[in-house]
């Protein structure tokens, strides 16, 4: 690929396997990004653990600081804008984002959600989606507005809940299709091949 890679930065909290997956696939050379900044919420997230054995630069956003959170979002902006960041991937990041992060990234701030969007909003959606008996769920990567989980939907992949399969089994599919998808749209995003049209829809050249 001759295209200079994408620079991304990823807000996370916990976990960190979809960053995981994400450096995994760069690191393949199978996506021409580059992850130049991980910021967290938590002090505790494993994913800081993950950023440093790849040797990726990161920043807790100090407790105090989200106490505005209008101000934890203006610092986190200007750390990325420090970094020349073009997307913002949040990746498992529990925070809402507000107008100083939006604004200064205009359809460029984008979430995955563990639930095929607009069912199952919020932070339970594994868990709700199985509880409610749904034969399918899935994932959905969208990008972020004011409106919790729910701006324009980029992709989505189905999970179906099997007869038998136990809630441990279901996140498991869930994280694996997302190990897939979202590396696969940021794959899009640094092809230039993602736009949004006046109505909100996404579409994928
Ligand atoms: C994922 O299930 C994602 O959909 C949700 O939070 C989880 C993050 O997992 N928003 P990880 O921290 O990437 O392992």
């Amino acid at each position: 690929m001759s295209d200079s890679p994408l620079k991304i930065g990823v807000l996370i909290s916990g976990s960190g396997s979809n960053l995981e997956a994400i450096v995994q696939r760069i690191e393949a050379g199978d996506l021409n990004a580059s992850v130049e900044l991980v910021v967290s919420s938590r002090q505790d997230a494993y994913g800081l653990v993950r950023a440093e054995k790849h040797g990726i630069d990161a920043l807790v956003v100090p407790k105090e600081l989200y106490k505005n959170p209008l101000e934890a979002d203006a610092f986190i902006a200007s750390e990325l804008l420090a970094r020349d960041v073009e997307y913002v991937i949040m990746a498992g990041y529990m925070r809402m984002v507000h107008a100083p992060l939006l604004e200064v990234f205009p359809n460029r701030v984008v979430n995955l959600h563990p639930a095929l969007l607009p069912s199952f909003k919020g932070a339970h959606a594994i868990q709700e989606a199985f509880d409610a008996g749904v034969k399918v769920s899935g994932i959905t990567v969208h990008f972020a507005n004011e409106d919790y989980d729910c701006g324009p939907i980029i992709a989505q992949h189905p999970v179906e809940i099997l007869e038998g399969m136990t809630l441990d089994e279901f996140e498991t599919a869930i994280h694996a299709a997302e190990h897939e998808l979202y590396p696969e749209v940021i794959s899009w995003l640094s092809e230039d091949r993602v736009s949004v049209d006046v109505d909100g829809k996404v579409h994928i050249a």
